[in-house]
């Protein structure tokens, strides 16, 4: 997300600097249903309920706000938005908002009449998860038989209809080796980019760390092959790269930072800085169905928690880089404290801000 096409778009805001400015994007789990059981995903145990998610009209509504309060982008996302029988008219509702509109999809539950129709409707863009380019494995991570091939299908379909397509390849210790052949599929299929995400270790995720992060010197062999990649493949493809902060040297500033960039709306309408941020206890979160979206931008107790700088303690609070990471990603800071202690160096040093 880039600050420079926010600014030259953003509806003006009466408030404190740090968030007078609109979100650039609008994250939309539309329900936690998914087809799929990766391991690396939302808590099963946690999942919200169908007869809690919210209805077209509510979901048309949180559209048109967004719209109102200056979003440039939706991402709607899951579990798996497919499963979603209204998804049409949410999409010509984000369409009708001028909002620009990604998919986030597993691709499993798509035929191409439907994605067709979806395109006709005015869909921007398609973002496909894939578990990895050897389908026997991609299927066993993602506990669905047959789910590589469909995937491959849909994305030739995506190009058919002309829609901006990237790749999403989480990665970890069941995939790492198949990275260079994880490239090579996303230049394969006509993606425009593919998104090299190394999982990150928190909720569910952090429950299976032990079958899922990788070493650090596998983590380092692929940061040297992704930056040559990256080279190599100038003008063809972009690769965007995602690291686990367990192996980074710095903290990164999750989501723009807390409260800059980017608003999740749950299925059932609670709205959050980050999709994550119910696995940070005590937090409270206001609901799409009590307050409009201008509303919990603004004035949220849990989007201001965590907004600028004004929070830090030390050693944060005089670093020279607090307002390049924003203190990193509360989520992973604030993971329970035996799992912290593994953490490298800058874990460590930022464990004042807990
Ligand atoms: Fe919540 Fe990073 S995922 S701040």
């Amino acid at each position: 997300m880039n600050e420079m096409s926010t600014s030259s778009h953003a509806v003006e805001l009466e408030a404190t600097p740090v968030c007078a400015r609109a979100p650039v994007g609008l994250l939309a789990e539309l329900t936690h249903r998914c087809p799929l059981q990766c391991p690396y995903c939302s808590n099963p145990l946690e999942l919200e309920r169908v007869n809690t998610e919210l209805s077209t009209e509510d979901w048309c509504r949180v559209m048109r706000e967004a719209g109102e309060l200056g979003v440039l982008q939706v991402h709607l996302s899951g579990g798996e938005p497919t499963a979603r029988k209204d998804l049409e008219e949410i999409i010509k509702a984000a369409v009708d908002a001028g909002l620009y509109t990604n998919l986030i999809t597993a691709g499993v539950l798509l035929n191409k009449g439907r994605l067709q129709g979806l395109a006709d409707i005015g869909l921007d863009h398609v973002q496909l998860s894939i578990q990895d380019v050897d389908a026997e494995n991609a299927d066993r991570i993602a506990a669905y038989k047959g789910g590589a091939a469909k995937k491959h299908q849909v994305a030739g379909w995506v190009k058919d209809l002309g829609l901006a397509l990237t790749i999403n390849a989480p990665l970890h210790r069941q995939n790492i080796a198949s990275l260079p052949k994880i490239i090579d599929y996303a230049v394969e299929v006509g993606a425009g980019r593919l998104e090299v995400a190394h999982i990150q270790y928190y909720a569910w995720a952090l429950k299976n760390r032990a079958a899922l992060m990788p070493t650090e010197e596998e983590f380092l062999d692929t940061a040297r092959y992704v930056k040559a990649a990256q080279e190599r493949l100038k003008g063809i493809l972009v690769i965007d790269f995602v690291v686990p902060d367990y192996y980074a040297k710095y903290p990164k500033p999750c989501m723009g930072g807390w409260g800059r960039g980017i608003m999740n709306v749950t299925p059932s309408g609670r709205v959050l800085p980050c999709h994550a941020a119910e696995s940070l206890p005590g937090l409270a979160f206001d609901n799409i169905k009590d307050k409009g979206l201008r509303e919990i931008w603004l004035e949220g107790e849990a989007f201001n928690l965590y907004r600028g700088t004004d929070w830090m303690k030390e050693p944060c609070k005089s670093c020279p880089r607090k307002e390049i990471d924003f203190g990193g990603c509360r989520c992973q800071a604030l993971a329970p404290s035996t799992m912290a202690a593994s953490y490298n160096t800058w874990g460590t040093a930022c464990s004042a801000a807990r």
